[in-house]
């Protein structure tokens, strides 16, 4: 049902040949500009009304909303080619434009589970079994370029996860078999494919001692494929739309977890207590962004979007590592002494820098540089013992959450094995302390150095981030990457 509105223009008289010039001026863009209405009814398969359906002009911000009897109104300001409507519980339903009438019937999303086989991320994986079914790689060529080089499209074959595994294997085989809950959850030589993170429904039991895949309800039915996402008006395929996609507890099933009762990961909840989580700021929103406009490659049905409503997939933190934390130092001349005082400012993150695997490291390095030599540290901190043998007792600090094994932990097998500190986090251990800095929050530390009449001093201050401790388990040691440095002088 399309309403036209009609115009009464008062005229007068003026030649027969501007009448006619009117008239072709105001007809013309009669149909095109002017607001039409599309009115209908959303219904079931039993052509039942369904109330609170959003419905929508395909690839654009008009949406609605229908009423108690399954019916909407849809005012359009420009061209449009189709109508979708989606409500949950249903696969996302639609009509292309233009129709002879403006009713959606919209399918029920199977509720089962059976027997599942894994559909392929990419060509290498396999052929593809069923036209329906090819890899989706075919059709998300950019989605899926992202996707492999990210951790979790590596996360089968990540050699850093492979060694630290086996030698929990080796500790405690159960506690061992945990890792796999979220760094592989489709089972052993698996990556987190597409299909995996696309089939999930809900993230259950956050609170709970539950790990990765055990918190996340799946739906995988045997037959009628289904693909979660976060766009409502994907209407020719097997595809709805679920909010959880741009929450971040969709996150919390794998970056959360417990060790022996012991929070080891834990980005979730620094993020939840953070103003991030006041403000709506989501994990998506810092580490999805992209300026890409298509989803799907345009040969294969992909329509030209907004970059604002979607994704990226490379989850990369190599770009976000420098912007995440701002440094400043304050120095004086006081007699003999040198004073620095050093701040670092979490400006840039929405949870504790650094986060993530209890692996994860910071450290601070201090150096002041005279023409005579490099000064002496008369006060202020050292880099701990356990750092990488180079940094080890300079002027500085480290940043980390550090666990301390429990001794003779009641319950656990014999311990066979030599103590290591920091603890690995899968035997059973303590956090001893913690001093990552949170969301906008800063640490000051302070420093003292022998001036040795010096009248001028190069200052260099350096945060290093480490993913790894090397002395694990004879690890190679971990190239640190420089978030942050200052180089000054100052003169008395
Ligand atoms: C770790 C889980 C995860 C993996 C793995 C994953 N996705 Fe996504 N995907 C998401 C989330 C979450 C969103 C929603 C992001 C948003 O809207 O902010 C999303 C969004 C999408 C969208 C919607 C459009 C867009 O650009 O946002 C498509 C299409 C998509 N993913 C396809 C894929 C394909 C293809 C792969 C494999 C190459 C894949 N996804 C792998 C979690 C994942
Ligand atoms: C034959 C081509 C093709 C293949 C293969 C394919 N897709 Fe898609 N997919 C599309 C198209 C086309 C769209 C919609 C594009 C648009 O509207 O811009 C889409 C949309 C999506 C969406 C968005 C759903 C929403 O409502 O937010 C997700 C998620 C998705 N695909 C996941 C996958 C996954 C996972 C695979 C592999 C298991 C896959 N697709 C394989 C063509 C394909
Ligand atoms: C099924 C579990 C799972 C889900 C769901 C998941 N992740 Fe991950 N994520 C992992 C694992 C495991 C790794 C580490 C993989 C590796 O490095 O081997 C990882 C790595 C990452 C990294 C890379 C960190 C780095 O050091 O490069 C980022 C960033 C990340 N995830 C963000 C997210 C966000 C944001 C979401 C939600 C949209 C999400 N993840 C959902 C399991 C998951
Ligand atoms: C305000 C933006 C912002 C938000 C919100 C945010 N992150 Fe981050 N994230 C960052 C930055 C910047 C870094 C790099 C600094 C660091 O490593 O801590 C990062 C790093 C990470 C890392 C790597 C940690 C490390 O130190 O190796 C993971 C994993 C991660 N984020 C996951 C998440 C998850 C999961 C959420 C939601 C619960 C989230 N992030 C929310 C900005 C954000
Ligand atoms: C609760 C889910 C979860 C469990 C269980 C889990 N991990 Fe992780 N793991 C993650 C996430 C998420 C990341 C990425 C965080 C980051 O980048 O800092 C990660 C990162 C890592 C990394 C760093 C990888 C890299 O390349 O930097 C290693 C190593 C690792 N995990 C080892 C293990 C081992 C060994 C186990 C079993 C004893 C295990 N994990 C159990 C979620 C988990």
């Amino acid at each position: 049902m399309t309403r036209y509105y009609a115009f009464l223009i008062e005229m007068t008289p003026i030649p027969r040949k501007h009448i006619y010039r009117l008239l072709i001026l105001f007809l013309l863009p009669l149909t095109e500009t002017n607001a039409d209405t599309y009115c209908g009814l959303i219904l079931d398969t039993a052509t039942q009304p369904i109330q609170g359906a959003r419905v929508r002009f395909q690839n654009t911000k008009v949406t609605t909303v229908s009423d108690q009897n399954g019916r909407y109104c849809l005012d359009s300001e420009g061209s449009q080619s189709a109508i979708t409507a989606w409500q949950q519980g249903f696969y996302i339903g639609g009509i292309g434009l233009p129709a002879e009438g403006f009713s959606i019937t919209l399918r029920r999303a199977p509720q089962h589970h059976g027997e599942y086989e894994w559909l392929y991320s990419t060509r290498q994986e396999g052929a593809p079994r069923h036209p329906d079914t090819e890899p989706c790689e075919n059709c998300h060529t950019r989605l899926t370029r992202e996707w492999i080089a990210s951790g979790h499209g590596r996360s089968h074959t990540n050699p850093l996860f492979g060694s630290v595994r086996e030698v929990a294997m080796k500790d405690f085989g159960d506690t061992g078999k945990q890792c796999a809950l979220c760094h592989q959850p489709q089972g052993s030589n698996k990556p987190i494919g597409c299909d995996f993170c696309h089939k999930i429904k809900d993230v259950v039991g956050l609170d709970s001692q539950r790990l990765g895949v055990e918190r996340i309800q799946l739906l995988t039915p045997e037959k009628d494929h289904i693909f979660f996402g976060p766009i409502d008006d994907i209407w020719e395929r097997s595809d709805t739309y679920e909010p959880l996609y741009q929450e971040s507890e969709y996150c919390a099933s794998c970056h959360q977890g417990n060790f022996w009762r012991t929070e080891v990961y834990s980005t979730f909840s620094e993020w939840r207590d953070s103003s991030y989580a006041k403000t709506g700021t989501t994990c998506q929103d810092c580490h999805m962004k992209t300026s890409e406009v298509y989803l799907a490659n345009p040969d294969d049905g992909g329509l030209k979007r907004d970059p604002q409503t979607l994704s990226s997939h490379d989850f990369s933190i190599s770009s976000l590592l420098t912007k995440a934390i701002s440094l400043k130092t304050d120095a004086e001349f006081n007699d003999d002494h040198l004073s620095v005082d050093i701040t670092v400012s979490n400006t840039g993150t929405g949870h504790h820098v650094p986060s993530g695997s209890p692996l994860r490291h910071l450290l601070l390095i201090v150096s002041v540089q005279t023409p005579s030599g490099m000064l002496r540290q008369i006060s202020g901190s050292t880099v701990p013992t356990w750092a990488d043998t180079q940094y080890r007792s300079l002027p500085g600090k480290a940043y980390a959450r550090v666990l301390k094994e429990i001794p003779n932990y009641r319950g656990s097998r014999k311990q066979h094995f030599k103590p290591v500190y920091p603890a690995p986090f899968w035997r059973p251990s303590l956090i001893e302390s913690d001093n990552r800095i949170a969301a906008n929050d800063s640490d000051i530390s302070h420093y003292e150095f022998e001036l040795n009449g010096a009248a001028s001093a190069a200052i260099s201050v350096e945060l290093l981030y480490f993913e790894h401790f090397s002395h694990w388990m004879s690890l190679k040691a971990a190239t640190p990457v420089t978030m942050s440095s200052i180089n000054r002088t100052i003169e008395k």
